[in-house]
């Protein structure tokens, strides 16, 4: 993580005028001074300003942090939060050259996209996580409803999807002190302003843009606005314990309950399964071939038919 946020500091000439001892000696928190400083110039697409005006939230966003480029913004979200970032601050970059998928995959981030994280501290156990990341879905939704999309829909965990294909990612990470959760941090990816060739050709029969489905480029900092706010809205649900108000809106928009799939959980376990419903805790209850009954915590699924 130091390294790259180096090499965001080198690329960006703030560290031009220092040796390599001086860098070595510059405290964690100056850094990330440095970078904080480096995230308030506006870049040529996305603009703090314009994110911010009439942002009707109470604290997310109140802190935006936009890059050209970084590796990855939950790299860069985690090192600030390490650092004391507050809780609703967000990092937002127009290219990610190291950007992180789920189960170790890749994620491609070319420049046209929306590609940003939140800090959240949500004082919530280990078992509410998969739940911020049901309701960030939520959230981006919502928030596609809003500029023109008819039918997202919700693919567990965390896969928007538009006719079929998928539109946007959600990689949610917890950042630890003594086995309690200090901070949350939301990484999510929209295909917005992009084309689908874009993309590497493998990754093109399963993708999809917001710009391919409604024909047309949106304003990728109104896109951003509105989604901070959805994302505010639904995450407040947990300072109330309307867990139940997620699931309904989450049910509402799924792609898998009702659906034969192939479950893939972490350690390579893999069959096939009727998708029966979401549990409480965000588990997806399946059915296997045998009759017998799972709640699939982690992992993800295939859908077949
Ligand atoms: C997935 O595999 O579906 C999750 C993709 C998450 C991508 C986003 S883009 C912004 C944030 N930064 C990252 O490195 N990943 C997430």
């Amino acid at each position: 993580m130091r390294e790259e946020i180096i090499n965001l500091l080198k690329k960006e000439n703030k560290l031009s005028n220092k040796t390599i001892s001086e860098i070595k000696d510059i405290d964690l928190n100056d850094f990330s001074n440095i970078v904080k400083e480096l995230g308030k110039e506006d870049t040529e697409y996305i603009k703090a300003s314009e994110i911010s005006k009439d942002l009707d939230t109470d604290y997310i966003g109140k802190n935006i942090y936009v890059f050209k480029e970084v590796s990855s913004t939950n790299t860069v979200a985690k090192f600030l939060s390490i650092n004391g970032a507050e809780s609703g601050s967000v990092v937002i970059s127009e290219k990610q050259t190291k950007a992180k998928g789920r189960s170790g995959k890749s994620w491609e981030s070319p420049l046209g996209g929306v590609w940003l994280s939140i800090i959240l501290n949500p004082n919530v156990d280990y078992t509410k996580l998969p739940l911020i990341t049901l309701a960030t879905g939520v959230a981006v939704a919502k928030t596609l409803e809003k500029v023109g999309v008819e039918n997202p829909e919700i693919k567990w965990p965390n896969d928007i999807i538009i006719n079929d294909k998928k539109v946007c990612g959600i990689l949610t990470e917890a950042v630890s002190k003594f086995n309690t959760i200090e901070n949350v941090i939301i990484g999510v990816g929209i295909d917005a302003n992009l084309n689908i060739t874009d993309f590497p050709e493998k990754l093109q029969d399963g993708t999809t843009t917001l710009k391919e489905e409604l024909g047309r480029s949106g304003d990728e900092n109104l896109l951003i606005r509105t989604f901070l706010e959805e994302f505010e809205r639904t995450t407040e649900l947990f300072n109330h314990e309307g867990y139940e108000d997620i699931l309904k809106e989450w049910r509402k928009r799924s792609y898998t309950i009702g659906k034969i799939v192939e479950v893939r959980e972490p350690f390579n376990t893999y069959y096939d399964a009727y998708v029966l419903g979401i549990g409480k805790e965000g588990a997806l209850v399946v059915e296997k071939i045998d009759g017998t009954l799972e709640k699939v915590i982690s992992g993800e699924c295939i859908i077949k038919k």
